[in-house]
């Protein structure tokens, strides 16, 4: 059984959130979806009508946003002023706006307290917890007991984000969901706070060539390694 978090971070279309759900379910631990986090205040900011390049209204919005996160790797959910907002978190007009959202450094701020809060409560439950994010190993949990950073070719993530497109019914193209790729890439690893990167002490694993099944076996072995 696990103690302690497992800190998940890299690009989008690795696999992370699929493997990081399996990995807590197969450990009996929780399981925290911090892109979740960003995505629902995304959302409130579209909603509420406000540009997500407007960084004093999106700071607003986000202080008034009402989140609670699922922490059950079967059924995680997102709620958003009290109602579920999963899939339409996962939609293209979320996906364009999040990157800009998630660079507000205020935004960030909020999102780290209540994401520690949530973690900390975890942490009183016996099972430990699998966090999923960007700057989960380098910023929110710095201390976190395994540290994986999985990446994968940017050809390999367009195609895996385009065939999850496919299977939750959305409509997607390779070509346009391998130019999102990148252009989220290059937002997320360039801003100011908190930039994707791989923490120094963080374990790297490259999916490109691996499944599912192959990424949560070498996951296992770590997690097992690490004891
Ligand atoms: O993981 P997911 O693709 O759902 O994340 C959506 C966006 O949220 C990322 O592209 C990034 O801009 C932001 N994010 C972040 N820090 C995290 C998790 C997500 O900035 N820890």
């Amino acid at each position: 059984r696990l103690r302690g978090v497992v800190a998940l971070d890299g690009p989008s279309g690795t696999g992370k959130s699929t493997v990081s759900k399996k990995l807590a379910a197969a450990l009996g631990a929780t399981y925290l979806d911090t892109g979740a986090m960003y995505r629902a205040v995304t959302l409130a900011v579209l909603r509420a009508g406000v540009d997500p390049a407007d960084g004093a209204e999106v700071i607003r919005v986000a202080r008034a946003a009402e989140l609670s996160m699922g922490t059950d790797p079967l059924a995680p959910g997102v709620r958003l002023d009290g109602a579920e907002v999963e899939g339409e978190i996962r939609g293209p007009e979320v996906t364009g706006a999040v990157s800009a959202v998630s660079a507000v450094p205020e935004v960030r701020e909020l999102l780290v307290a209540l994401q520690r809060e949530l973690i900390g409560r975890a942490m009183t439950e016996p099972g430990g917890m699998v966090v999923e994010g960007r700057d989960i190993g380098t910023v929110v949990v710095p201390d976190a007991g395994l540290k994986v950073y999985l990446t994968a070719s940017a050809e390999a993530r367009a195609a895996r984000r385009t065939a999850q497109d496919a299977s939750d019914g959305r409509r997607s193209d390779l070509r346009t969901t391998h130019a999102d790729v990148q252009r989220r890439d290059a937002l997320d690893s360039g801003r100011k706070v908190a930039p994707l990167r791989q923490a120094d002490d963080a374990v790297e694993l490259d999916s490109t060539d691996l499944d599912i099944d192959g990424v949560l076996e070498q996951l296992t072995k770590l997690v097992e390694s690490r004891g």
